[in-house]
């Protein structure tokens, strides 16, 4: 039988802050390149039994306390570093299977959680990067939810290039595989902008990351291979997609 799509909207959302509250799109991805959605694709890729995000470390101690401690791994990261009494900060590279496979991440970041749990109640919500940036473009093409907003984490209520370098592959991709025009698909001016950043920028990704606040800050902190880890497209076939409010499983 003749499958009809209904056009798929896109809108981009620069922060949290600047994303609606009174409305529920059918699709939610929140973004977060340095690092949390890139930590988050990462665990899942390697074996993680999930990922439960939170937007304060009380809340997540208080929930992971419920676990059997060989079963779960508490993630805690405020301004780049490393919460001091959590196991692991949020580095992809540190997600390793040795380290995650069948255990439950529970990890509270300073910006890249937040836009997860603002984003929690959205019919479907997901979660992308750079580097599983066609996973969630195939997952769109699939299932053609006809609004779908992508929510950059930015850092403390303000824009970030990473963010929206990343909306603006995933819109290229979605763009260039529905073959429509550029106004049935976008839905506001941010993702007009982000097409546009990253179609000025999809060869220099890793020297837009390093020019970027947040990767300014990370090399401060001597994290330079997270930031190259981060800079690659498409290298995880892996989908973070909320099971429950706040649990991410590889679809
Ligand atoms: C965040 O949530 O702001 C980040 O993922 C920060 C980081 O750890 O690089």
């Amino acid at each position: 039988m003749l499958q009809v799509h209904l056009p798929v909207k896109l809108f981009v959302f620069h922060t949290p802050e600047l994303t609606p509250s009174d409305q529920v799109p059918d699709c939610a991805i929140a973004v977060d390149v340095l690092r949390a959605t890139s930590t988050i694709a990462t665990a899942l890729a390697a074996g993680a039994e999930a990922v439960q995000v939170f937007s304060d470390l009380d809340e997540l101690i208080r929930v992971s306390a419920g676990w059997d401690a060989s079963q779960r791994i508490r993630a805690g990261e405020r301004g780049g570093s490393q919460v001091e009494g959590f196991d692991f900060g949020n580095s992809p590279l540190a997600c390793t299977p040795e380290f995650v496979k069948d255990r439950r991440l529970f990890i509270s970041t300073t910006n890249g959680t937040r836009a997860l749990a603002c984003i929690r109640s959205a019919k479907v919500v997901l979660a992308a990067a750079l580097i599983n940036r066609q996973a969630v473009v195939d997952y769109l093409l699939k299932h053609r939810p006809e609004t779908v907003w992508i929510v950059g984490s930015g850092w403390e209520g303000s824009y970030s290039l990473e963010d929206t370098v990343c909306a603006g592959a995933i819109a290229h991709s979605l763009h260039t595989s529905l073959g429509c025009s550029l106004t049935d698909l976008v839905g506001n001016d941010e993702a007009i902008a982000a097409l546009s950043l990253y179609g000025q920028w999809h060869d220099r990704l890793h020297e837009l990351l390093q020019s970027a606040t947040h990767g300014q800050r990370l090399l401060r902190l001597e994290l330079a291979d997270d930031l190259k880890y981060c800079a690659q497209t498409d290298t995880l076939d892996v989908l973070p997609i909320q099971r429950e409010p706040g649990v991410l499983v590889k679809n």
